[in-house]
């Protein structure tokens, strides 16, 4: 049967705004992320310690965890390198996450390195981080097709994303960066991780719901006993170095269809659709979430 609880792991404010060309003013950020958390998302992604040059969006990272003070170094953030978990440690973060690629080219395109340098850069990264009792999430990206090289082996992602894992993570995301996953890959890609020796409970899914599938995959996941969710309010989100991006699994949608299957995630629906419809307003367009739109 299905899980009995899931958990949410919310990335509106990074995954969600690092597209985002409107520069949005770091109060309202420090404001999406408090509301988000007052609606009961118990893990909120606040933003990424990257090159301010490869994402100006996010370039206020360190003010932003200025203003969130206690509650944003609760919050996880992105952090690509040693220079990254510097600035991460200096505002004193407790939860990383670094993102690979499954495939070469996105891993050229993303991180300025080939596919085995990437590893080169996290080792330390994450070496370091688990020294200063941080925990550590890892994302593989490209998992379900590449929008340079096309389909992505599933043995080869189950490579790279064991090693990502085997570094220190506690946890490995599984990233459709460009929402191209269909259910029945969604099942053959986490048996084959399972097969691989990872525990279902060491896996999270990142759906990005270009092609309308993610509801889709999400419930082929929880066939399988994932129980982590990747999730953006109002469905905002891409990343600005894959081609034909768009946003994530809508965090509302999410919440509406665990609702209707009885499973528990702690979230405020009406919560989430407020904080989502006041945040389309700073960006100047509607959500294209269909539950925010229905519950506005
Ligand atoms: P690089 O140019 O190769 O960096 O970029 P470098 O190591 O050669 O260093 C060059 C200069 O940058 C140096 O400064 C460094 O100090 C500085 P200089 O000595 O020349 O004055 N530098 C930094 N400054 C601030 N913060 C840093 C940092 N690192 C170096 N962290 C790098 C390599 C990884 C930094 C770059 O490629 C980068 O920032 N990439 C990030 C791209 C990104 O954020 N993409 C979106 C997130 S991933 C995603 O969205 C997918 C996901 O959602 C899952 C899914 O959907 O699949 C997670
Ligand atoms: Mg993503």
């Amino acid at each position: 049967g299905l899980p009995t609880e899931v958990t949410i792991y919310e990335v509106g404010p990074r995954d969600g705004l690092q597209n985002e060309s409107a520069l949005v003013p770091t109060d309202v950020k420090a404001e999406f992320v408090r509301r988000l958390l007052a609606a009961g998302l118990p893990i909120v992604e606040a933003t990424s310690f990257v090159h301010p040059k490869w994402v100006p969006q996010l370039a206020d990272a360190a003010d932003l965890m200025e203003l969130l003070g206690e509650a944003g170094r609760d919050c996880p953030v992105l952090v690509p390198n040693e220079r990254g978990l510097d600035r991460a440690l200096e505002l004193g973060a407790k939860h990383i996450a670094i993102f690979g690629s499954a495939t070469e080219t996105f891993a050229q395109k993303n991180l300025n390195r080939s596919l085995d340098e990437q590893f080169a850069m996290f080792e330390p990264t994450v070496r370091r981080a688990r020294d200063a009792g941080l925990d550590v999430r890892a994302y593989v990206s490209m998992c379900f097709g590449d929008p340079w090289e096309g389909d992505v082996p599933v043995d080869q992602v189950v490579d790279v994303g064991k090693r990502l894992f085997d570094l220190g993570a506690s946890q490995l995301s599984l990233g459709d960066t460009i929402g191209v996953g269909t259910a029945g890959h969604v099942t053959a890609l986490v048996q084959a991780f399972v097969q691989a020796g990872m525990e279902i409970d060491q896996l999270a899914m990142h759906f990005h719901d270009t092609y309308g599938q993610a509801l889709a995959n999400t419930y082929a996941a929880l066939q399988a006993g994932i129980t982590t969710y990747d999730a953006s309010a109002g469905g905002l989100g891409g990343c600005p170095y894959a081609k034909s991006a768009t946003g994530n699994l809508a965090t509302e949608d999410l919440v509406w269809m665990l609702r209707g299957l009885g499973i528990e995630c702690g979230v405020d629906l009406q919560q989430v659709v407020d904080t989502s419809v006041w945040m389309a307003g700073h960006l100047g367009r509607p959500s294209p979430s269909a539950v925010v739109r229905a519950l506005a």
